[in-house]
């Protein structure tokens, strides 16, 4: 899957601005709780003419060592194939039920002796002759004694009167009914409004367990079949699914004027990966090297306005790129991707459909800002690298889920970078994924990459992989595996495991072996221990370590770094928190051999130096670690960024102000060096360095923006982003022309946003203007999209009711669905109680704010200094309702309880919290469970950092704005 929320490209200025549009820190997706609501039992029936008879689904007692009473498959039936028929109905029937009805026949083979059939199925209900077992060839089928649900574990159970030897090879066919609902799980139904009208759409989600509430199937990624599909629906609908369709016929049935659709037969894949999807939509496409059909398929509108073109002019460049870099050509004969009003996940890699969220896929050249361009395009490098990694090699089960999606959310960088080349997209990783999940990982409460086996089992510890760890630190540790094996070496390696292990399964240790091969076969290649022992440091034990080097001695050691130097860390490891740390480094500008550090403690006698010498370590950032150095050290780096910034990397500016942001927050350095590093800021020019500063003064903002801190805060960051301002007004020609670099453009934001709320003059009258103009002329916006979010936030936030009110009506007449999220953003921005109080109240209301919106609105209200206590009062008096509501499908839902108590930093705020989580116990908190521990832990190391530091910055911040 992709992630789910957007990462926004200024999260620094978005919470300076009170926008927080950003959930820098916590990615999580789908963690949803899986509580059967409905009982679902089938109801009794005649056992069809040639049908083993099919006695009435029966409740059978639970006793623990029933094979149907685990979560995993036993190992007696392997599918082979699936014909699979579904006919979604996009109108409610007598019941005001929308429904989908479909059989289905599975060919399986009976690998172990077994007389009973136990098979996924959830919330179906069989119909007609429930269920008939044919076997092939000379075996005859046993009678159907009796069948039954189980509804904890999701199984259909069929027990046979005789057992099936093994080699037995037999088909077992079904006939059920199920809901087209709209929890966004499964075969589901998504509504949207266009032109006023109501339009139905039927489309799906399986990952990771809800293909089984749309047909019965073996529903584990190891059990790979191949799928004949077939879609009967409405004529004047289209029907998609993975394959490309090889029929499409007019029909009657049941009197019913319908179309038949049937596909190809896919490739062996896991059901994860099934799409199927019947709406009015339409596309556009292109044949590459005319073989290959790409398709983008939208609302008619959408595609219309030409918002799909940008899709797919990258899409083949992206797909061709793979090609080259897995040295395997793209398995599959066609290549849709689908933007859907209603989905939850970002994206979903559906081998052949992928699906998008609309503003995942759709780019308007008009309205759309480079941010949401560069958002499409990474998101489609994401899922289309998923094509080969996870789809085409699959991992045998979900606690390897890190690797799938940590390995996607690194290549996806290569992807961009490669449709877009100017983009500088390979250092945005930085920013991104290592500093994001960096905050993250560095909990006592974090959890190591890789979980075994049998820890994970049930759908709601599967969902939990979802989680930053697994895709960000996943990212982090790919990238600086590829780093130190070079990237040749890494690509090798991951070819040859592709191509050995092409449509089966694998575990994480296929491809270190892979890579171990790779590195054996390279002349020149050394590593100090085998990717494996190497690598398992990395995946087995959560965090990273502090790499201190002193200059003075040559002394190099490593430590856990922990964010709060106080918490316990209960979780054992068996390496004792210690790693194998490939160390790229340099020495007064000239880069050095890449060095190990392997124990605890070393001495690198090359990192001795004096005088005007200076030494960086982790050079491009491509190790998962954080650096510290001895005092001098630091202080000729500050100096060398205050006399000649540009003689570091960009991305080395970025990571000495984050690590020393980092170490002070750890207490390793004081808060006073850390801010030292951004006093440099004046002359900085470049957008990474200044994100990387913004975020960090984030925590100063949050933890200070209702204390007598802010004032100086203020006229400090004024101080600093005065000079940056003028730059980007002068190279505007005053705001009228767009910087060229991408990545101009985005520091252009921090420019006029930081600027603005933080009182330069001419900033504020310059965004009240703009926004004026436009209240004057709705249908003629002066706004560049780039600056929508900037200056509709800090319009908002300047103005009232009048222009809140204009925001609305625009969000609510807004045809793309980025400038609708753009104004949603931004309406969390005014200070006045009563609109955000009202505010509050439309997320409950699916009218209003879309049920798929609902949380993330919340939290952008708390993200706004006003809104924070209103959010938090809100949630707490509808805790349960919100939960009930939004618990379950809502991937967003584990940040809630996370952003809104990021200001948390009083001993009362503390105690708030706790009782909320007693208050709440019965209730529950689902997927938010570890994220409210997470606050309770953060909260408490606030308070304790605010006593600390509290007047040392403001002391210094005061000496250095004047
Ligand atoms: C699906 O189609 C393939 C290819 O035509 C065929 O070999 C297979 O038997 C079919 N599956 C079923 C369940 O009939
Ligand atoms: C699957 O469908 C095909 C085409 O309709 C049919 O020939 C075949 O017998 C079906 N397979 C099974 C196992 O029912
Ligand atoms: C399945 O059966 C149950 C119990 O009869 C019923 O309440 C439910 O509506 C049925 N679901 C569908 C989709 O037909
Ligand atoms: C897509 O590519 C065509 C041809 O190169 C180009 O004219 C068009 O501007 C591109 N569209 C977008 C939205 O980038
Ligand atoms: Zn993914």
């Amino acid at each position: 899957m992709g992630k789910v929320y957007y990462v926004s490209k200024n999260v620094g200025l978005a919470l300076l601005v009170l926008a927080a549009i950003a959930l820098a820190t916590i990615v999580a997706l789908s963690i949803a709780y899986h509580k059967e609501r409905a009982k679902n039992r089938s109801r009794p029936g005649d056992g069809g003419p040639d049908s083993t008879s099919m006695p009435t689904p029966s409740t059978t007692p639970l006793t623990s060592k029933d094979p149907w009473d685990h979560y995993r498959l036993p190992q007696s039936l392997v599918p082979v194939s699936y014909n699979v028929t579904l006919w979604p109905r996009l109108e409610p029937n007598a019941d005001d039920l929308y429904i989908f009805t479909g059989h289905s026949a599975v060919v399986f083979r009976c690998v172990k002796e077994t007389d009973l059939i136990i098979i996924h199925s959830r919330r179906l209900n069989l119909t007609g002759n429930h269920a008939k077992l044919r076997c092939l060839g000379a075996v005859t089928a046993p009678a159907i004694l009796k069948s039954w649900f189980v509804v904890k574990t999701e199984f259909l159970v069929l027990q046979l009167r005789s057992r099936l030897a093994v080699g037995a090879t037999c088909a077992l066919h079904t006939e059920f009914q199920g809901e087209l609902a709209d929890d966004l799980e499964g075969f589901y139904r998504s509504e949207y409004v266009e032109d006023g009208v109501k339009k139905v759409v039927a489309t799906s989600q399986m990952q990771a367990t809800y293909a089984r509430k749309t047909f019965p199937c073996f529903d584990e990624p190891a059990m790979k079949a191949v799928f004949n599909v077939t879609i009967i629906h409405s004529r004047g609908t289209v029907a998609l699914s993975n394959g490309r369709e090889i029929d499409a016929a007019d029909s009657v049935i049941d009197g019913v004027p319908v179309k038949i659709t049937t596909f190809e037969p896919t490739e062996r894949m896991s059901s994860y990966l099934l799409a199927f999807i019947v709406s009015d939509f339409v596309s556009i496409q292109s044949n590459q090297n005319n073989k290959l059909l790409i398709r983008i398929w939208a609302r008619m509108k959408a595609i219309g306005e030409r918002q799909g073109d940008y899709a797919l002019n990258v899409t083949g460049p992206i797909l061709q790129f793979y090609e080259r870099y897995y040295n395997a050509t793209y398995p599959l004969s066609k290549s849709d991707q689908i933007a859907l009003p209603d989905f939850n996940a970002g994206a979903m890699e559906n081998w052949g459909l992928v699906t998008y969220r609309e503003t995942a896929l759709l780019y308007d050249p008009v309205m759309s800002s480079t941010g949401n361009k560069e958002r499409v395009t990474t998101v489609i490098a994401h899922e289309l690298a998923h094509m080969w990694f996870g789809n085409l090699v699959t991992l045998r089960w979900w606690n390897d889920l890190w690797l799938n999606e940590g390995f996607a959310s690194y290549v996806e960088y290569l992807g961009a970078d490669h449709a877009e080349p100017t983009w500088n997209m390979k250092d945005q990783i930085i920013l991104n994924e290592v500093h994001n999940v960096f905050a993250v990982d560095a909990l006592a409460s974090s959890h190591p990459l890789t979980r075994r086996e049998e820890e994970v089992n049930d759908p709601a510890q599967i969902s939990e992989m979802f989680n930053t760890i697994s895709y960000s630190k996943g990212a982090a540790v790919v990238r600086m595996l590829s780093e130190f094996l070079t990237e040749p070496v890494f690509a090798r390696g991951l070819s040859s495991y592709l191509n050995t292990f092409a449509f089966s399964n694998t575990v994480y240790t296929d491809l270190w072996d892979h890579l171990q091969r790779a590195v054996e076969n390279t002349p020149g290649i050394h590593i100090p221990h085998t990717v494996h022992d190497i690598m398992n440091r990395w995946t087995l034990q959560m965090g990273f370590p502090v790499v201190t080097i002193d200059t003075r001695t040559g002394s190099v050691t490593q430590r856990h770094f922990l964010l709060d130097s106080d918490s316990v860390v209960e979780r054992p490891s068996q390496f004792n928190y210690t790693w194998f740390v490939p160390i790229k480094w340099m020495k007064t500008g000239v880069e050095q051999q890449q060095y190990w550090l392997l124990q605890k403690t070393d001495t690198n006698s090359l990192m001795r130096v004096s005088g005007h010498d200076w030494v960086l370590a982790n050079t491009n950032v491509s190790g998962y670690f954080r650096v510290n150095y001895d005092l001098d050290n630091w202080g000729r780096l500050v100096s060398l960024l205050n006399s000649n910034h540009q003689a570091l990397s960009i991305i080395n500016r970025a990571q000495i102000i984050d690590d020393a942001f980092n170490l002070a927050r750890a207490k390793i350095i004081s808060t006073t060096l850390a801010l030292t590093t951004t006093k440099y800021l004046s002359k900085e020019r470049d957008y990474i360095p200044w994100e990387s500063a913004l975020r960090n003064l984030n925590y100063y903002i949050l933890m200070f923006d209702r204390t007598e801190v802010y004032g100086a805060l203020q006229a400090y960051l004024r101080k600093q982003i005065q000079p940056l301002f003028e730059h980007f007004k002068s190279i505007t020609a005053d705001w009228t022309k767009v910087p060229t670099g991408h990545t101009d453009q985005y520091n252009q934001i921090n420019a006029i946003g930081i600027a603005c709320s933080m009182g330069v003059g001419s900033c504020r009258e310059l965004i009240k203007s703009w926004y004026r103009q436009w209240m004057a002329n709705p249908s003629h916006n002066p706004i560049h999209p780039n600056l929508k979010s900037t200056v509709y936030c800090s319009a908002i936030a300047f103005g009232g009711a009048e222009e809140w009110d204009f925001a609305w009506t625009m969000f609510k007449n807004a045809t793309l669905a980025s400038e609708a999220s753009r104004l949603r953003s931004a309406m969390a921005c005014t200070k006045k109680p009563w609109l955000l109080n009202r505010y509050l109240e439309y997320t409950l209301d699916p009218t209003k704010i879309r049920k798929q919106d609902a949380t993330s609105t919340i939290q952008t209200i708390s993200g706004n200094v006003v809104g924070m206590p209103l959010a938090w009062n809100f949630i707490r008096a509808k805790w349960s309702y919100i939960f009930h509501q939004y618990g379950r499908g809502s991937f967003s839902f584990s940040n809630l309880v996370g952003g809104i108590t990021r200001r948390f930093s009083t001993e009362f705020e503390l105690q708030e919290l706790k009782k909320f989580k007693e208050d709440n116990l019965r209730v529950g908190f689902g997927s938010a469970t570890l994220v409210l521990e997470q606050a309770i832990e953060k909260t408490t190391a606030n308070i304790k950092w605010v006593t600390e530091n509290k007047a040392h910055v403001l002391q210094w911040l005061t000496d250095e704005s004047t």
